[in-house]
Order: structure tokens, then C-alpha cells, then sequence
């Protein structure tokens, strides 16, 4: 199915892309470098309506589509692949996952500023010992009259350091495995709340990646999202529509990495012409744009099934799982056809290759796609032909 999109989502994208070219392109190699935290540009991007994209106006959103959003963040991600997954988990996990689960009384606290992209939001269920497990974690919430006091680590948490709202997920019931666990919304500076130690990392350098120590933190029970025991298919469900967000990242990087292999491509001359006539790497560019554009068909294909409001976890997970994959063969293409120049701090190809590593890896990696992707055919959630 090719798709017409719409004038608003055109609309869209043209405001996203002018504004990602002129504002975020030109300082991220410097971001990536200095690994500063994008919060004056995220700011700007609140402004935008970018970051509340899927919340409704009375909660501050811009009240648009999912595939709206994907265009955005693909845009955002072709010119700064770090603020592109901060925008991701904040708009995917967080602000929808408390417009769809959270009380009036959490949206008017904690929505509001959030989709306004004042305070930005981060999702915390990943710990040392559980991370494609997450039924597997330990970090406990146990009741106190009228609160809940968490204990635990968590791991690899992205924007752990610069968030102000954080969901969590904890054991309430240990023995009831995945219906023992419950979410939590937690505030900046709870006491108990502690930020750990932030990951050196390969790549996504100016967006931070921390622990979380929750020790004796004791919150109040008003901060429990939905019910007791909802918490890992709350997780479940707001990871669909994160993977979502991957999946357009991926593409929006992979174009980045296209167009550069294909400017460098015109330029560069050896054996007395531009090695974009020969037929070697001709044949790379050509392979390259037909994984983009295969990979951004299933993306489209995911976001227009969720605003069909069609169950759509399948999809999301074939999505993320073939764009997450293609974007490490395009940028691995992309800086071959850089040559030696392409491993260099010079060209920004060597940038696009580090962002993309981890997209295979993170908000479930790729085998844990092709377990959803398998227990949906093979299981009883699976309903005949594809679409
Ligand atoms: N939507 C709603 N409910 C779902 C669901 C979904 N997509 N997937 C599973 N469930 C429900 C099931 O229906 C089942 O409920 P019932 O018992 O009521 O029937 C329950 O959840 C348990 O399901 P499974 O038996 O399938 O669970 P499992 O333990 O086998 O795990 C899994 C399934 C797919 C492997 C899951 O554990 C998973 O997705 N793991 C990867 C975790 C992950 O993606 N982590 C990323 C962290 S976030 C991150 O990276 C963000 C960032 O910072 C960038």
C-alpha cells in the first residue's frame, strides 16, 4: 500500500525539516563532541509542538497522527540522531504512556508540562540484570498507607540525568511475575531518587544514558500508574509505539548517510572521473535508497495502523527490527564510499555509523523483534494474513 499523505502531515514535515536543518544540523557534530545535552534546541522543539506531538491540545499536544510524528522525528533524526531519541522516548513512552494510562490529576501535574517540552521525560524499566527480561527485575515498591517506598537500580536509561519526570517500573507482588509488576511515576529531586553513574558511550553522545538509584525513595501513592500490577503491559504497550519512533530514527539517519555517500560520490574523482560512475558503488547508492524506502513503508505502514487504532504490535516490531538493521548497512555503505576519509572526524558519515549501532539494540533488540514478531504468528494473538 504506497500512501498519499496528507496536506497537514505535509505541512508538517516541511516545518520539521526547515527547522532541523537550520537549527539542529549545524551544531550536531559539535554536540557529538562536546556531548552537551540539546536542552536549548529540545526547548525550541516544545515551542514547535514537537514534543507533546500525540497529546491532545487540553494537555498542551499538538494533537497529532502517528504518522505525523514519524515524519517529524525523521527529519529531527537525519540532522541530530542524539535529540532524535530524546524526542522519541519522551513523546512515545512517556507523554503518551501517561495520556493513556495517567489519572486527570497526573495529566494536569505531569502531562502538561511535559508536552509543552518543558520538563523532559524518561523511561526507566531496564536494570543491570534485566534488560531484554524485563519481567526479571528487582527494583521492589512495597505500600505504606498512603505511599510506596522503591528500591532498586536502574540501567541504561536514556535522558536519566536530564529528566524531570521518570517512569519506573517495580515489583509490587514478586510472586505474581508479570502481573506483580506496577508503574510509577517519579519526580526530579525525590529524596531516595539518585542519579548513578552516566555510560561513556560509542554514540547518541549529547543525549545522556544513566543509572537511576532509588534507595528507601518514598513516593506518594497518587504516582501509581493505572493499577497495581499494570506496569509491564503498560511498558508493553507504550514500547509498540517506541518502536515506532526507532524505526523512523533509523530511516531519518539512513537518508542523512545516502545523501552523503551520494554528494561525496559527485565530487570525488579517481581514475580521471567521479567515482559516482562506477558501477561498484552506482549499485551501493541503488541498494541502499530501496532498503530506505522499504524500511520507511513499514514504518508509515506501523503509525497508520495505530491511528486506524488497529492492534499494531507486529507491525511496530517488523518495523523497528528491518529499519533498525537496514540503517547499520547504510551508513556501513555510506562510509565505505567515504573511503579513508570516511573514518575520519571530517566527514560526519563516521557519526551517522556510531548513532546507528545501538538502534539495533535498544527498546528491544533485534531478536527480541523477531520474538514478538514469531509469537504473533505462531500464538493465538495472530489472526490470519498480514493485513
Ligand atoms: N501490548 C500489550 N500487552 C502485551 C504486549 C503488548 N505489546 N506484549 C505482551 N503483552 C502482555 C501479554 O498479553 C501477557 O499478558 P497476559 O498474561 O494477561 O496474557 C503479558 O504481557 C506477558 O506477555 P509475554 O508472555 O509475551 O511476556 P514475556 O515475558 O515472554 O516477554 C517480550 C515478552 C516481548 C520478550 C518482552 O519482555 C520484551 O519486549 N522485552 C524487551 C524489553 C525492551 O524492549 N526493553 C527496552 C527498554 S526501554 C528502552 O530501551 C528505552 C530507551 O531508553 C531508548
Amino acid at each position: 500500500m504506497s500512501f498519499q499523505l496528507t496536506d497537514e502531515q505535509l505541512m508538517i514535515q516541511t516545518m520539521v525539516r526547515d527547522f532541523a536543518r537550520e537549527v539542529l544540523l549545524p551544531t550536531a557534530m559539535e554536540r557529538d563532541r562536546t556531548k552537551e545535552f540539546p536542552r536549548g534546541n529540545l526547548k525550541k522543539m516544545g515551542e514547535l509542538g514537537l514534543m507533546g506531538m500525540m497529546i491532545p491540545p487540553e494537555y498542551n499536544g499538538a494533537g497529532a497522527d502517528t504518522v505525523s510524528y514519524a515524519l517529524a522525528l525523521q527529519e529531527v533524526a537525519y540532522a541530530c540522531a542524539s535529540t532524535a531519541v530524546v524526542m522519541s522516548v519522551h513523546n512515545s513512552i512517556v507523554c503518551e504512556t501517561i495520556n493513556r494510562f495517567g489519572t486527570e490529576e497526573q495529566k494536569q501535574t505531569y502531562l502538561k508540562p511535559l508536552a509543552r517540552g518543558e520538563v523532559i521525560g524518561a523511561f526507566a524499566m531496564t536494570e543491570p540484570n534485566a534488560g531484554s527480561d524485563p519481567v526479571n527485575q528487582s527494583t521492589s515498591a512495597v505500600r505504606d498507607q498512603d505511599h510506596y517506598i522503591i528500591n532498586g537500580t536502574k540501567r541504561f536509561i536514556t535522558s536519566g540525568k536530564n529528566a524531570g519526570v521518570t517512569i519506573i517500573t517495580a515489583k509490587t507482588d514478586p510472586a505474581k511475575r508479570h502481573k506483580g509488576i506496577s508503574a510509577f511515576i517519579i519526580e526530579k529531586g525525590t529524596p531516595g531518587f539518585l542519579v548513578g553513574k552516566t555510560e561513556e558511550k560509542m554514540g547518541l553522545c549529547a543525549s545522556d544514558t544513566t543509572d537511576l538509584i532509588f534507595d528507601n525513595c518514598r513516593i506518594p501513592a497518587r504516582n501509581l500508574l493505572g493499577q497495581e500490577g499494570d506496569g509491564f503491559k503498560i511498558a508493553m504497550t507504550s514500547l509498540d509505539s517506541g518502536r515506532i519512533g526507532i524505526a523512523a530514527q533509523s530511516v531519518g539517519v539512513a537518508k542523512a548517510a545516502l545523501d552523503a555517500a551520494v554528494s561525496y560520490a559527485r565530487e570525488r574523482e579517481q581514475f580521471g572521473q567521479p567515482i559516482s560512475k562506477f558501477q561498484g558503488l552506482r549499485w551501493m547508492l541503488a541498494d541502499m535508497a530501496t532498503e530506505i524506502e522499504a524500511a520507511w513503508q513499514l514504518t508509515l505502514s506501523a503509525a497508520a495502523k495505530k491511528d486506524r487504532d488497529e492492534r499494531y504490535t507486529m507491525e511496530a516490531s517488523m518495523a523497528k527490527l528491518f529499519a533498525s538493521e537496514m540503517v547499520n548497512r547504510v551508513t556501513a555503505k555510506a562510509l565505505q564510499i567515504h573511503g579513508g576519509y570516511g573514518y575520519t572526524k571530517e566527514y560526519p558519515v563516521e557519526r551517522f555509523y556510531r548513532d546507528a549501532r545501538v538502534f539495533t539494540i535498544y527498546e528491544g533488540t533485534s531478536e527480541i523483534q523477531r520474538v514478538v514478531i514469531a509469537n504473533h504468528l505462531l500464538g493465538d494473538r495472530y489472526v490470519g494474513s498480514l493485513r
